[in-house]
């Protein structure tokens, strides 16, 4: 398949042209990749069947794993969900456009294949210039995942996603770096008590005092071995972010911690293997954010 690759930094008259192409391709149905300020995403009109399942395909990704539905107007929330309430509005004002994606009641111009056959939906506002112009030119919302092949880590910059999608979709963006680094806080509000499927750079503090009532977060997330605890987010339930390299989580105590990761790469170098660290200060979880999914495809490159 033959993919377009367009160079796009800022907003200018040349650059809205590309944009307009692209969003042409969109409204027809097709698969393109462009910038969020999270992680490249992979979009498709999200009220177009035919068009959604193109996504699905080119990422492998499992049916039953639901899609987040981009917009650039806080109006077409009013036709995603017929429950538009207060606290989403609060929300809206106080994050969007931002990292923060939330599930609400699925209208029925949503269709299944969208929401992996579950009566919510997932909406988001990207912050970002380029995914904003893409998605008002397109006209529709923006079905998008993560724009990289099921499993592995998420594309923060273009390089990433002409690895995994070039040859796969009709079009690719490019924009440099993503500014997060990690996907967007996902806050499921079809509950009582609103809670955090998946963890991002908003804390649960954050969206509590924006919207004044207590956000819990889904216990599946720190039991992910634990078969009792079925995540809400599907996507949380498979392998995700996986390198091809092994990859070994230390936690603890610092002086331990750095003990054990000596201990560890001297066993593991004797053996004749190659070994990556990847170190952060307590404090920079700003800079490790931005820089892990990154960090991750390098290592894989170097073997
Ligand atoms: O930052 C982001 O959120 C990026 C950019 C591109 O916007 N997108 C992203 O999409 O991370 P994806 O498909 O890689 O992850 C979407 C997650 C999955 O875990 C999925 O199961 C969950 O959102 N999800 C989507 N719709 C849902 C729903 N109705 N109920 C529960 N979880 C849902
Ligand atoms: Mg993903």
């Amino acid at each position: 398949m033959k993919t377009l690759v367009y160079d796009i930094k800022e907003l200018n008259n040349d650059s809205l042209k590309k944009i307009d192409e692209v969003a042409m391709i969109l409204r027809n149905g097709g698969v393109v990749a462009f910038p969020t300020e999270t992680v490249y995403g992979l979009g498709a009109d999200a009220l177009n069947h035919k068009a959604v399942s193109k996504i699905f395909k080119a990422k492998g990704r499992p049916s039953d794993n639901p899609l987040i539905v981009h917009i650039s107007d806080i109006e077409q929330c009013y036709s995603l969900t017929n429950s538009f309430t207060e606290t989403i509005k609060k929300l809206a004002e106080r994050f969007w456009p931002g990292p923060l994606t939330i599930i609400v009641p699925k209208s029925n111009i949503v269709p299944d294949i969208t929401t992996g056959g579950l009566d919510t939906v997932a909406i988001r506002m990207p912050d970002h210039p380029v995914a904003l112009e893409l998605i008002r030119r397109s006209g529709c919302p923006v079905a998008a995942p993560s724009a990289n092949l099921s499993g592995r880590p998420s594309p923060t910059k273009g390089e990433h996603v002409m690895e995994d999608m070039f040859g796969k979709i009709d079009a690719i963006i490019k924009s440099g770096d993503c500014k997060v680094g990690i996907e967007s806080t996902i806050l499921d509000l079809t509950e009582d008590a609103p809670s955090i499927l998946r963890p991002g750079i908003l804390t649960p503090e954050e969206l509590s005092n924006a919207i004044g009532q207590v956000v819990k977060i889904d216990p599946a997330i720190n039991n992910v071995v634990d078969d009792n605890f079925v995540p809400k987010a599907p996507g949380m339930k498979y392998a995700h972010y996986a390198p091809n390299a092994e990859m070994i989580i230390f936690q603890g105590e610092r002086d331990r911690v750095i003990k054990e990761i000596e201990r560890i790469k001297e066993e593991r170098e004797k053996k004749g293997d190659r070994v990556g660290v990847i170190l952060y200060n307590d404090q920079s979880y700003l800079e490790a954010a931005h820089e892990l999914f990154a960090k991750l495809r390098e290592f894989d490159k170097q073997n």
